[in-house]
């Protein structure tokens, strides 16, 4: 089926901005940034292929906000002083010819940090040993350490972190930023009433654990003004518990998407396992139940592969805009390959063997074709 006249390839609105199409790409951390934490020439060719293939929108993977703990991973790519910022802009030079957009996301990787050029421990809301074991292909190996609880003077750094990283962003020439609040770093553990054992206005209740959501996207706002793209991630799975589901279910849903409208975000991202899937027992999914109580743009992740699967979560007013990641690094032509009905090569996790970086990747791709 060719998809070519479909709803996917007409334009929608985030913030003061119109994107071509409803395709985005998913933020993935690929840990080939250079020992400054820039982005390298072959990571801006890796970004601009996308837009080459016909994306509208490309979220970065997650970018570190600060020299202090929000570094997770080595070779991860930072927003943290203007070197990194700067290193950007060759790539969104040469976006501008094919009109696709480019979100930089910002990630602090509190208690799940494997690797911090800045410290040799990790901070996070308390002093509980994350779940799981860290991961190889990022460099990791064994249990995470075990964070020192974050003092109120390290919270108010994580929120000037975020700001100033927004600020390198805009002063680079993104389109906009995407606050991680997902897959178990820094904000999802103060979210998540197993990491977060605060007793302050931290930690206890949902609208206490969601603050620190509430004080970034707010502080980021103030900073960028509203023609700047400002979103937000939020997710029920970890990367370190894929087996989370939020414990106020519908409720935690109503308080955060209302919470995300409330902050002036320009839209919500989602990602589950399977986008179009109930989110709670007899509940919409978790994107629906976002565009349900903010009413704002939704961008919906997890599990697409298909064209005809991205049709339908945007047909059933699901979500606005899709956001594709395996599928797409197994298929660099995917936008194409969908618009005109061609057969798409399965995902297979060797591309990020035994590291998963961009040159394993391209060595991989190589072989395979
Ligand atoms: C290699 C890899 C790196 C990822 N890095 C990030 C990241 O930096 N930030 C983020 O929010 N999600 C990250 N994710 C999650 C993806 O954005 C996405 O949610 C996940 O791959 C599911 O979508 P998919 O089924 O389309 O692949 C990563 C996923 C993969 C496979």
């Amino acid at each position: 089926m060719t998809l070519e006249h479909s709803v996917l390839f007409s334009p929608q609105k985030i913030g003061a901005y119109t994107l071509k199409n409803r395709l985005a790409i998913a933020p993935m951390t690929r840990v080939s940034a250079d020992k400054a934490g820039l982005m390298t020439t072959e990571m801006a060719r890796y970004y601009q292929s996308f837009a080459e293939s016909g994306f509208g929108l490309i979220i970065t993977e997650g970018l570190y906000t600060d020299k202090r703990y929000s570094q997770a991973y080595r070779n991860q790519p930072g927003l943290s002083d203007i070197q990194q910022a700067k290193s950007w802009q060759p790539l969104l030079s040469s976006l501008n010819a094919s009109g696709t957009l480019l979100i930089a996301q910002l990630m602090h990787g509190g208690a799940l940090s494997q690797y911090n050029k800045y410290q040799d421990h990790t901070r996070g809301p308390s002093a509980v040993r994350p779940l799981g074991q860290q991961m190889p292909f990022y460099y990791g190996q064994g249990q995470y350490p075990l964070p020192e609880q974050m003092t109120m003077q390290d919270i108010r750094e994580v929120i000037k972190g975020f700001v100033s990283a927004a600020l390198f962003a805009q002063s680079a020439g993104f389109h906009g930023v995407e606050i991680h609040g997902a897959n178990g770093y820094l904000l999802d553990q103060f979210l998540t009433p197993y990491s977060n054992r605060r007793s302050d206005v931290y930690g206890g209740l949902l609208a206490n654990r969601l603050r620190l959501y509430r004080e970034i996207l707010q502080a980021v706002r103030a900073a960028v003004g509203d023609n700047f793209i400002v979103g937000v991630r939020f997710s029920q799975k970890k990367v370190n518990d894929n087996e989370h589901t939020w414990p106020e279910a519908i409720e935690a849903a109503w308080q955060t998407f209302t919470l995300a409208k409330n902050s002036q975000v320009d839209y919500i991202h989602t990602t589950e396992p399977q986008a179009w899937a109930p989110a709670f027992a007899n509940s919409p999914s978790l994107a629906a139940l976002a565009k349900h109580y903010s009413g704002l743009p939704v961008i919906a992740n997890g599990g697409i592969v298909e064209g005809e699967q991205a049709l339908d979560v945007i047909k059933h007013q699901q979500a606005d805009i899709v956001a594709i990641g395996r599928a797409a690094l197994a298929n660099p032509n995917w936008v194409d390959a969908i618009k005109y009905g061609q057969a798409l090569r399965a995902f297979d996790y060797d591309l990020f063997k035994p590291i998963a970086n961009l040159e394993n990747a391209s060595r991989y791709l190589d072989s395979v074709s």
